[in-house]
């Protein structure tokens, strides 16, 4: 793992546990398939209003296997969320220069804060090891949560994930 600096686990997370709450961790190995699920779903579904479905088809369907995934998931600053149940609500990826790469929420769990608590989370992780400056490539969908906290859009431009291209609100914060 990248970790200089890791910050405690009890951080950002929920400690008094209910059916709407949900806990932060870092990503495991063993979670990967769960991740990959996820996904897919929030992708088809979460962003089936913003995108037309070819693209939707194509952006779920990453040109990586599951142990490419792992591996690389392993090595940034990934965390996830998970219900009382231990099921994985959602997942945010953050990179060693700050790039936010991944950032999706279960449809069955949106609007529940648990995409910004990642987010928070991932970004307390890197600011721990002195990096000050975020980026991202915010989906339609993801721009108003990153602008809430705190990113500013400074353009939109198409871009290849997985295997689609997307119209992408590029975004960055400082600080
Ligand atoms: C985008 C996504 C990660 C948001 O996850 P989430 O856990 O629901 O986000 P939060 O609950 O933290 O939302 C925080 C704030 O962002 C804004 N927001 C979130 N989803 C929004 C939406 N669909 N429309 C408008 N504003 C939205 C709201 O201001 C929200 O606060 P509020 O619920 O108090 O109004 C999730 O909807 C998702 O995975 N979508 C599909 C895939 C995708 O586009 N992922 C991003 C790839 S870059």
């Amino acid at each position: 793992m990248l970790d200089p600096v890791d910050i405690p686990s009890s951080a950002g997370s929920c400690c008094v546990m209910n059916k709407h709450s949900f806990e932060i961790r870092r990503f495991r190995a063993a979670d990967v398939a769960a991740v990959a699920c996820l996904y897919r779903r929030a992708v088809r579904i979460g962003a089936a209003h913003a995108y037309p479905r070819t693209a939707l088809i194509a952006w779920a369907t990453p040109r990586q296997g599951i142990s490419f995934l792992r591996n690389r998931l392993l090595a940034t600053w990934t965390f996830v969320a998970t219900d009382v149940a231990g099921r994985v609500l959602g997942f945010c990826e953050v990179m060693q220069n700050g790039h936010v790469r991944m950032l999706f929420t279960d449809p069955t769990a949106t609007r529940r804060g648990i995409a910004t608590a990642l987010l928070d989370r991932g970004l307390a992780q890197a600011r721990a090891t002195g990096i000050r400056r975020f980026d991202t490539d915010a989906s339609r969908v993801s721009a108003p949560v990153f602008a809430r906290a705190g990113f500013r859009c400074t353009g939109r431009r198409m871009r290849g994930v997985s295997r689609a291209r997307l119209l992408s609100h590029r975004m960055i914060r400082r600080g």
